[in-house]
């Protein structure tokens, strides 16, 4: 992760705000390094009743345990094994969840009642300063509503809350802008439940071992896995930049015409966004992008298809799932 930016970090009258919402029971938006989280007190059961209520999201999904720097592990998971030490060692504070065995006590309401529990320090300094003056732990899925567009701004968050969050800690945008990488580490083996800015050479080379996929049967349910996710309501479509030149020339002039979201330059005449051809910044522009496009009311969002490669994994992943969303 690049070095926290003091800029980053709110003011004492938000964070007051903020602790003060938390310890009344109620769900705000938090900051982080990957994208905006939608917190509450883990410990309160009604107040993590409450971020699936305002989420729409069903019970059995269940929800990221956020940690401050140093807190002990053992008061949510139990037998943690050594492969989590040192992932938690090489990556944490970062974006990174580790998915273990949950600790006794750990609700059925945040594991959506499996056995294991899902855990993160995050790295952005407004939600350690947050996590450390709370002195407990956060519940906090992405704070969208259900099956939309994850935010990496606290604008976002107002957008998909409104007067429901009435709290929203501006932490700027978002560093990694795509959810952490999700490892789960309750099994036999190591699996790979969502790839994110860690990848797997990384994780690999930590471990000393290859790491599995999570797309086996019987995997633990993770709603990042459904594929109808993190879509616009536009429909969108990825193509080839070869293919996509053709779209845009076969457009009939008049008709209302598709948003692009381009790689480094957008084609001559077309109307949209370009991203840097570059994993990292791609990543980090991605759902913003998306927001803007979606709200520009076109028949159509048609996407110039990024690089294969491990680098772009992350990116591709949520992609697909965009397009296999998009539209409903
Ligand atoms: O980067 C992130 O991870 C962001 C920020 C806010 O930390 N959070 C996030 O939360 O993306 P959410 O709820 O949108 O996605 C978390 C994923 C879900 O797909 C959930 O099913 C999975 O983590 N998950 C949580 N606990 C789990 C568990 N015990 N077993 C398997 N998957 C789990
Ligand atoms: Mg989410």
């Amino acid at each position: 992760m690049p070095a926290a930016d003091p800029s980053t970090a709110p003011d004492a009258a938000a964070l007051d705000a903020a602790l003060a919402a938390l310890r009344a029971g109620q769900a705000i938006g938090l900051p982080t390094e990957t994208v905006y989280g939608l917190a509450a007190d883990a410990r309160d059961e009604a107040a993590v009743a409450r971020i699936f209520a305002l989420k729409g999201r069903p019970a059995d999904h269940p929800l990221i345990v956020h940690l401050a720097p140093d807190a002990p592990l053992e008061d949510w998971a139990r037998d943690v094994p050594p492969a989590a030490r040192a992932l938690a060692a090489a990556f944490w504070p970062g974006p990174l969840t580790l998915i273990l065995p949950r600790a006794r006590g750990v609700s059925d309401l945040l594991t959506g009642g499996q056995d294991t529990v899902g855990l993160r320090i995050p790295a952005h300094p407004a939600a350690q300063a947050l996590l450390r003056a709370f002195g407990g732990a956060l519940a906090a899925p992405s704070a969208n509503r259900f099956g939309r567009i994850s935010p990496t701004t606290a604008a976002h968050v107002r957008e998909e809350f409104g007067d429901a969050v009435p709290v929203v800690l501006d932490g700027g945008a978002s560093e990694v802008g795509i959810e952490s990488t999700i490892v789960d580490l309750s099994g036999d083996a190591p699996r790979i439940l969502r790839p994110g800015a860690i990848g797997r050479p990384a994780l690999e080379a930590v471990l000393g071992e290859a790491i599995g996929d999570g797309r086996t049967p019987g995997a633990p349910r993770v709603s990042g896995s459904l594929d109808a996710h993190y879509a616009p309501r536009t429909p969108l479509r990825m193509l080839p930049a070869d293919a996509l030149g053709r779209a845009l020339a076969r457009h009939p002039a008049g008709a209302a015409a598709p948003q692009v979201l381009a790689l480094d330059l957008l084609p001559p005449g077309a109307q949209g966004l370009a991203l840097p051809a570059e994993p990292r910044a791609y990543a980090r522009g991605l759902y913003a992008a998306l927001r803007t496009l979606d709200a520009r009311g076109a028949p159509e969002l048609l996407l110039a298809e990024p690089p294969r490669g491990e680098a772009w994994d992350a990116v591709h992943d949520r992609l697909r799932r965009a397009c296999a969303g998009s539209g409903a």
